[in-house]
């Protein structure tokens, strides 16, 4: 009975960021739980590989390009949804990411830029999707953050600032919505994908480093994430405005490199 309760079977689920990475392992895993997947992203090639992949494997999915920059673009993915499926029962906030720089050096246009790629784009998909949802009477919100949205690191402060918000975007959203919609946060530690790779790729040694900094000694895998997320839809799940830590047991950043002091 209680497997049962992580089944999936008959609900649709948005996804944005599926095309590679967490929000790919998250699509695969929900796929294999039942739930009509629908993939978005702005690259077509990447999504239509993970719709394949979720084909390949028997499940169910479509893609559906969508910027999350674009409110247009967001408004459009709900009414694609609503208009195949006539429903919305799950969606993840996945998309956004990073660019690192020393607070001296950053723009105001690089700082409004990363909040709107990690928190805006929340806040909107969330209010377009929210409407169908609470005249069906149910439905899970699941969004990204990151070790960043409470510890300080430097190099990253307008990720930091804006994962942040995600956090409290959680929590007060889940307090508007309770309780017919459950709003969660999962805050990844380092998570084995194409965009920590390019980090990787930037210093010798630095998976290594990062690894022993890291209390489990490894790094997560997308389908880890995926896992958490499943509990998070599961039919009664007891949980909302919540921040989930899937981090390897961080109280402090595990990246190696730090800068300098000013
Ligand atoms: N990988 C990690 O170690 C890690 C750690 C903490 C938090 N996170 C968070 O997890 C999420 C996914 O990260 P990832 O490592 O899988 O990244 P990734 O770069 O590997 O994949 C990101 C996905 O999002 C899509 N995307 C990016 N910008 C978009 C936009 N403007 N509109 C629509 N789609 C867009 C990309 O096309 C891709 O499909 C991000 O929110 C990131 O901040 C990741």
């Amino acid at each position: 009975m209680a497997l049962e309760r992580l089944r999936l079977d008959g609900q649709v689920a948005i996804i944005t960021g599926a095309g590679r990475g967490v929000g790919r392992g998250i699509a695969t895993v929900f796929a294999e739980a039942g739930a009509t997947i629908v993939c978005s992203a702005r690259t077509r090639t990447e999504i239509d590989e993970t719709v394949a992949m979720i084909e390949a494997a028997g499940g169910k999915a479509v893609a559906v390009t969508a910027d999350v920059m674009k409110k247009a673009d967001l408004d459009a993915l709900v009414a694609t949804t609503m208009e195949r499926f006539g429903r919305i029962d799950i969606v993840v906030n996945n998309a956004g990411g990073i660019v690192y720089r020393p607070f001296l050096e950053i723009s105001e246009e690089e700082f409004r830029f990363h909040f709107d790629w990690n928190t805006t784009s929340s806040f909107l998909l969330s209010q377009a999707a929210a409407p169908h949802m609470l005249k069906a009477g149910r439905g899970s919100i699941i969004n990204i953050s990151s070790g960043a949205g409470h510890l300080g690191i430097r190099g990253m402060l307008s990720y930091c600032v804006a994962k942040g918000a995600t956090e409290q975007l959680t929590r007060a959203l889940a307090q508007e919505l309770a309780p017919k919609i459950r709003v969660n946060c999962l805050a990844l530690g380092a998570i084995m994908t194409p965009a920590l790779q390019q980090t990787f790729d930037m210093q010798e040694g630095y998976r290594d480093k990062l690894e022993a900094l890291t209390p489990l000694k490894t790094v997560g895998t997308p389908e880890d994430i995926g896992m958490a997320a499943l509990y998070l839809c599961s039919e009664g799940c007891y949980a909302t405005s919540a921040i989930y830590h899937i981090d390897g047991g961080l109280q402090d950043t595990n990246l190696p490199f730090r800068l300098p002091d000013l």
